[in-house]
């Protein structure tokens, strides 16, 4: 049976094939240490954890969520308190908030609810990939922006053609930004934000990164610049900074109207999120918060421990100001590898899974990411093995 033309129109899921190679060389036996995927190995909260498991035993848990039952309506109060405290920025719970199965489900469905044939998406490259694949699912026209290392991974919106930007619907914005680890200042926003002034486009920013950003800076909302609400929504997630990335809960925050049309295609696909996560979400967020410090400053440790290493070892990396993401180019020796190429060497050769550059789209050739999913001691091995590698 064919895929519809939609889904044949996807780019190779690099991440299927770097699961697969991954999977025939644990069969020969090597142990691999894995920093392909964002898969956070911390335990989450232990009071979150308690939670889930007490409201396990509520009579109505199982049921299906309604946006205006009880846990519902709190949850999302919790947001808004949470969003007030964080960014100083006043939600209305009711139409400002929306609770997601999980932030890549809300993206993908809003590319849905909002992209014709005929709409064009700006979509940075590289990005994470369902901010492209979204639309191409979608059936709308993906237009890359080129993000580069000298221009600090920004991308050049405001030279646009008028031409171009009259078609666009979408803009997809994230920073701190996987998998560059690049950030922005609130000053950035403030020009998206104006630029954007009356034309008719969503823009989007995808904060799933906002708790790890590093030496002295901190990340900002996009809803802080003037008159973010108009035309801006906001992507978040309970996967990064409470460790929760399989319980599957995330949320969309700004323009009340596009959080309707995004909610509408919702209801049509879901019904919403098992009400004992969105109790846990609960206690996440309003609970107190110093395991977000904690595991900001052990990914910190991580991302220095392993830079430092990779320095040592002759592949030159710079650190990186935020996620827990190592991006850096493939060592010179090897440029003549693609990304793919160079990933299947690491993981025959040294036992060590990355993610190629352009699994993130094709302006992340030349690169590879590593996500810091993995203890220092098993870094210290990782190390070694690429060391051994290097030298060959
Ligand atoms: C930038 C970005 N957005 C969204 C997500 C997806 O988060 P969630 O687990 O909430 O779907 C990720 C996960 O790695 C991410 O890196």
């Amino acid at each position: 049976m064919e895929e519809a033309r939609r889904i044949k129109r996807l780019p190779p899921y690099l991440f299927t094939i770097v699961d697969n190679l991954k999977r025939e060389v644990r069969a020969g036996g090597v142990d691999i240490i894995d920093f392909s995927m964002g898969n956070p190995d911390l335990p989450p909260p232990p009071n979150v954890v308690e939670r889930l498991t007490e409201s396990m035993k509520e009579p109505a848990i199982s049921r299906y969520s309604k946006s205006d039952g009880p846990i519902e309506t709190k949850l999302r109060r919790t947001i808004a308190d949470w969003y007030k405290q964080r960014f100083g920025v006043t939600l209305d719970p009711d139409t400002e908030v929306l609770p997601l199965i999980g932030s890549k489900e809300g993206i993908a469905h809003l590319a849905l609810a909002y992209l014709n044939n005929d709409d064009l998406a700006l979509v940075p490259s590289p990005a994470y990939p369902v901010h492209f694949n979204g639309v191409i699912m979608a059936g709308g026209i993906l237009y890359n922006l080129p993000l580069r290392e000298e221009e600090g991974y920004i991308p050049n919106l405001f030279s646009l053609p008028k031409e171009t930007t009259q078609l666009t619907k979408l803009l997809i914005l994230s920073y701190p930004h996987n998998p560059t680890t690049a950030t922005c200042d609130l000053d950035f926003w403030e020009k998206v934000v104006h630029w954007g002034k009356g034309k008719n486009m969503i823009i989007v920013s995808d904060l799933a990164y906002s708790d790890f950003v590093y030496e002295g800076e901190r990340a900002h909302s996009i809803l802080e610049a003037k008159d973010a609400r108009e035309q801006c929504i906001e992507f978040h997630t309970l996967s990064k900074s409470y460790s929760m990335a399989g319980w599957r809960i995330g949320f969309c925050v700004g323009n009340k109207k596009i959080l309707a049309g995004l909610s509408k295609t919702k209801s049509y696909c879901d019904f919403g999120i098992f009400r004992a996560v969105q109790e846990a979400a609960i206690e996440a967020l309003s609970g107190p918060q110093d395991y977000v410090k904690k595991i900001a400053s052990i990914y910190k440790k991580r991302l220095d421990y392993f830079v430092d290493g990779l320095n040592k070892a002759g592949w030159p990396t710079p650190k990186p100001r935020a996620t827990f993401y190592v991006w850096t180019r493939i060592p010179l020796k090897f440029s003549f590898h693609s990304s793919m190429e160079f990933t299947e060497l690491l993981i025959r050769e040294a036992g060590v899974a990355v993610s190629p550059g352009t699994g993130f789209g094709e302006y992340g050739e030349g690169y590879v990411r590593f996500a810091m999913v993995e203890p220092e001691e098993r870094m210290k091995i990782a190390l070694e093995r690429i060391g051994k590698v290097l030298s060959l």
